[in-house]
């Protein structure tokens, strides 16, 4: 993907640091999205915004060797690790391809489901671009996971005040927290209702909601991890390797300060179909 692309060349570059929190966040949603999902041997998959295939990798499993997974990315970087990863399970119903979530062509066979982590909220006109990927699965079942309302708001509004002694013009991130009080597209779909009904206006039916629960522990090591491997890492661009450690040491002080031990992860997955 091309490098023009701000998104793209913000995940690439949490590469490095991207599955340093998969064990805890990106893994435990990405399953519970496929479970959710009820995927059939057999059956194909669309896997949007892959990533390094939190979701993608178990559904593979899920549909088996009759089924299939494409998984599209933006971020060439993170789909060269979700190879490997796949490679290491054995698994080869699965391909990886760079490919804008937005502008998809018309497949030649429609999948049978749509699965997407942790992105639906980056990506620009929400709406149409939802609606587009409906068109890969007509008839389909969709499964998206995002964040649940509170999820990470202390520890992101904690980052960003640091980032704001370092820059006093913190630059806001799309999708995720941003410090700013702008809405945002997650805010338009971050609780059970809303998420329902944002589906529902879609034309999705039979929608299904839970809330995952994911607190995880505030060790410094996660609280960075976190940072370095999510959006969230869009706002040190600016910053030389001393700034970025200072920045390092005072936001971790700055949790620890504020009595936060744990850091919220909680996640929405909802599901349903399209008639
Ligand atoms: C927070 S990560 C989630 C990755 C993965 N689904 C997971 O749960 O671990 C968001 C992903 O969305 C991808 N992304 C953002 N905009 C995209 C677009 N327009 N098309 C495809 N992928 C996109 C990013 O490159 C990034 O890998």
């Amino acid at each position: 993907m091309t490098s023009d692309n701000v998104l793209a060349v913000i995940f690439n570059s949490t590469c490095d640091d991207f599955d340093a929190v998969t064990p805890q966040v990106w893994g435990p949603a990405g399953r519970a999205l496929v479970d959710a999902l009820r995927l059939q041997p057999g059956e194909r998959v669309l896997d949007a915004c892959s990533g390094t295939g939190a979701s993608a990798i178990p559904a593979a499993h899920a549909v088996g060797p009759t089924g299939h997974v494409d998984a599209i990315d933006i971020a060439d970087d993170l789909l060269a690790r979700a190879r490997t990863r796949a490679a290491a399970d054995g698994l080869t119903n699965i391909d990886f391809r760079c490919a804008d979530a937005t502008a998809l062509p018309a497949p030649d066979t429609p999948y049978d489901v749509l699965s997407c982590a942790f992105g639906v909220f980056f990506l620009p006109d929400m709406d149409n671009a939802v609606r587009g990927l409906l068109d890969q699965i007509p008839g389909g079942r969709i499964g998206v996971a995002v964040w649940h309302k509170g999820a990470l708001t202390e520890f992101t509004a904690t980052f960003f005040e640091q980032v704001a002694v370092l820059n006093a013009q913190p630059q806001p991130t799309a999708g995720v927290r941003s410090g700013s009080d702008e809405p945002r597209p997650i805010n338009r779909i971050e609780t059970v209702p809303l998420i329902t009904d944002w589906l529902t206006s879609l034309g999705v039916v039979d929608v299904r909601t839970r809330v995952l629960s994911l607190p995880v522990p505030c060790t410094d090591e996660f609280a960075w991890s976190m940072i370095l491997g999510s959006g969230l890492r869009g706002a040190l661009g600016g910053f030389s390797d001393d700034q970025r450690e200072l920045l390092r040491r005072n936001f971790v002080q700055a949790l620890s300060g504020k009595g936060i031990r744990e850091v919220n992860c909680d996640t929405l997955i909802a599901v349903g179909r399209v008639p």
